[in-house]
């Protein structure tokens, strides 16, 4: 990780500057992204997500996790986390920030009722420091396009989670 790096709650930060920093990792029209539309009209979760500051005290990273569930065939929702976007300003990528955030969120969840972990991401940087997989959301859908193999889930107990679902903001 880098030096003096600080990871904050994220609702310690001003919303504005979420945006600001959101818009200078992704691409524009990220709000077109079919993760929006998963989470549409949510909050994320103010536990689980977290803002990384440098030493100057700039925003450099953050991570939000959101309240989503996968309905299965039988119109039952099944209640899971979605994690992301994870973002980090382009000139402070590959210092250690993205997995810092991504393990604070990992780490905030409560670990006597872990619900599912969902994210659409790269399964290699995913995979390899966290477990998530595509294995078992083969048949899973989004409401949008969404390219399969990015599909990714972290579960303790992969028997619980059903084989076909659509993922959309959890209703309660
Ligand atoms: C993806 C992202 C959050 C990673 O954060 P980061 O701070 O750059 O990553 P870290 O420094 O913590 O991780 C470094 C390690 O992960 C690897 N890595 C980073 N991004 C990767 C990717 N997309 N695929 C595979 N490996 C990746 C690096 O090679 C490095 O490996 P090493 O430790 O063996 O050298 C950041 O690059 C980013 O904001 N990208 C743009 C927004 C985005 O695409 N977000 C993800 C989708 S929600």
């Amino acid at each position: 990780m880098s030096d003096a790096l600080t990871l904050i709650p994220l609702d310690n930060v001003d919303p504005a500057l979420v945006e600001a920093l959101l818009d200078r990792a992704f691409e524009p029209g990220r709000h077109q992204r079919t993760a929006y539309k998963v989470r549409e009209g949510m909050d994320w979760l103010p536990g689980l997500s977290f803002a990384a500051i440098d030493g100057q005290e700039h925003l450099v990273g953050t991570i939000q996790c959101w309240p989503v569930a996968l309905t299965d065939g039988a119109g039952r929702a099944h209640p899971m986390i979605m994690v992301g976007p994870v973002a980090v300003l382009p000139e402070h990528q590959g210092a250690g920030i993205g997995k810092a955030l991504m393990s604070a969120s990992l780490s905030a969840l409560d670990p006597r009722a872990p619900l599912p972990q969902v994210m659409i991401g790269d399964p290699e940087y995913y995979g390899r420091f966290w477990g998530f997989t595509n294995a078992f959301t083969g048949g899973w859908d989004l409401p949008g396009p969404f390219e399969r193999h990015r599909l990714l889930v972290r579960c303790d107990e992969p028997a619980v989670l059903p084989k076909q679902g659509v993922l959309g903001p959890w209703k309660g």
